[in-house]
């Protein structure tokens, strides 16, 4: 452990100095390099804890960042509490979310050493990638450099974020919209071979798929008969694994469920019906981790890019949960 740890810092470091140009949007990896350079050793410190101690949060702290992204950019806007239940985080799409205790401990040790300077978006898109990383997932490059929004508005949450009952066309409509590509689509998927569902997100296509009492013909038979075993109609509490046996591990397992037929969501099951994000789904079906892992890193910095707020936008929030 200690020689990876070594490699990485290395790799940081080498990334960090080879790289101090601004990207398109603003961001840059190592932007605190000279402002609070502990910054990211403290988040992955911290996320070393977490993790260890519990395991499965590493999946909503990623679906954190995406869902961050995909309302108003990765501003943080996700994090705001409202009074009247009026905010991103009590959007429906939104109530299934956790972690924001994690966010906000790191936000505290962060204060603590460097008073007012990295922002609560940083912080998401940094605890993200730690997250994957240490349920051996990919490790990337993350860009730095995000200011936090002022505004979180619940109902932007309904339109804004994907259904699970997409078809292909209004997934990659949907990606397309946040500048995200049928590959980002496919790529970032790929998260659903970590965490859990609420069985709502999928129990239509167990009992009532069109009305007549059936189930989705697209989802493999054995399959559905288990999970109608765990989901009886109306449960809107149960938890099911997305990527039965291996949900706590970052690997390819999601591709080889999928092209099973075995992929929980609508949404999933939809990328066997175009060329492009089938031919992916069935490569990394029959491949091992390289490719994805790569890609994956890519896309979520593709992701990251979203609708940032830089320079002297938004602010640097004192608390995540609050508008200074
Ligand atoms: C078409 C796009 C997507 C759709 C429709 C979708 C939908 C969903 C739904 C409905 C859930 C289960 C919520 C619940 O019932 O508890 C879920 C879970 C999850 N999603 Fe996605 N998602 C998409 C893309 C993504 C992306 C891009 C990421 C991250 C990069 C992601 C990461 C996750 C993770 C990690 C979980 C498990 C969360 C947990 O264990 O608490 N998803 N997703």
């Amino acid at each position: 452990m200690a020689s990876i740890n070594v490699f990485l810092n290395l790799f940081i470091i080498l990334i960090a100095l080879s790289s101090s140009s601004v990207n398109a949007q603003g961001l840059k990896v190592g932007f605190y390099q000279k402002t609070c350079p502990q910054a990211e050793a403290i988040i992955l410190k911290e996320m070393r804890r977490v993790i260890s101690l519990a395991p499965t949060l590493g999946a909503p702290l990623l679906r954190l960042h995406f869902h961050d992204c995909f309302i108003r950019g990765c501003d943080a806007s996700i994090l705001l509490n409202s009074k009247n239940g009026t905010a991103e985080k009590d959007g429906i799409p939104n109530l299934s979310l956790r972690g924001y205790g994690v966010i906000d401990g790191i936000k505290t040790k962060l204060e603590k050493a460097c008073p007012g300077v990295v922002s609560c978006a940083d912080i998401i898109a940094l605890v993200a990638r730690d997250a994957v990383f240490l349920i051996n997932g990919p490790f990337w490059p993350v860009l730095t450099g995000r200011r936090d929004g002022m505004v979180s508005n619940a109902i932007e949450t309904i339109f804004g974020l994907p259904s699970p009952f997409a078809n292909i066309t209004q997934s990659k409509a949907n990606f397309a919209s946040k500048g995200l590509s049928a590959k980002d689509l496919v790529v970032l998927s790929g998260a659903h071979t970590i965490g859990t569902s609420h069985c709502p997100s999928f129990s239509l296509r167990l009992y009532n798929f069109t009305g007549k009492g059936d189930a989705d013909p697209s989802l493999d038979r054995q399959y559905a008969a288990r999970l109608r075993s765990k989901c009886k109609p109306n449960d809107i509490t149960t938890l099911v694994e997305m990527d039965p046996g291996s949900f706590k591990t970052f690997d390819t397992s999601y591709y080889k469920l999928v092209a099973k037929r075995r992929g929980l969501f609508v949404s999933d099951e939809a990328l066997l019906h175009d060329p492009e994000t089938k031919a992916y789904v069935l490569r990394q079906a029959a491949g091992t981790s390289p490719e994805f892992f790569k890609d994956f890193g890519e896309s979520m910095v593709k992701m990251g890019n979203i609708g940032v707020l830089t320079g002297k936008q938004g602010e640097i929030r004192k608390q995540c949960g609050f508008v200074n």
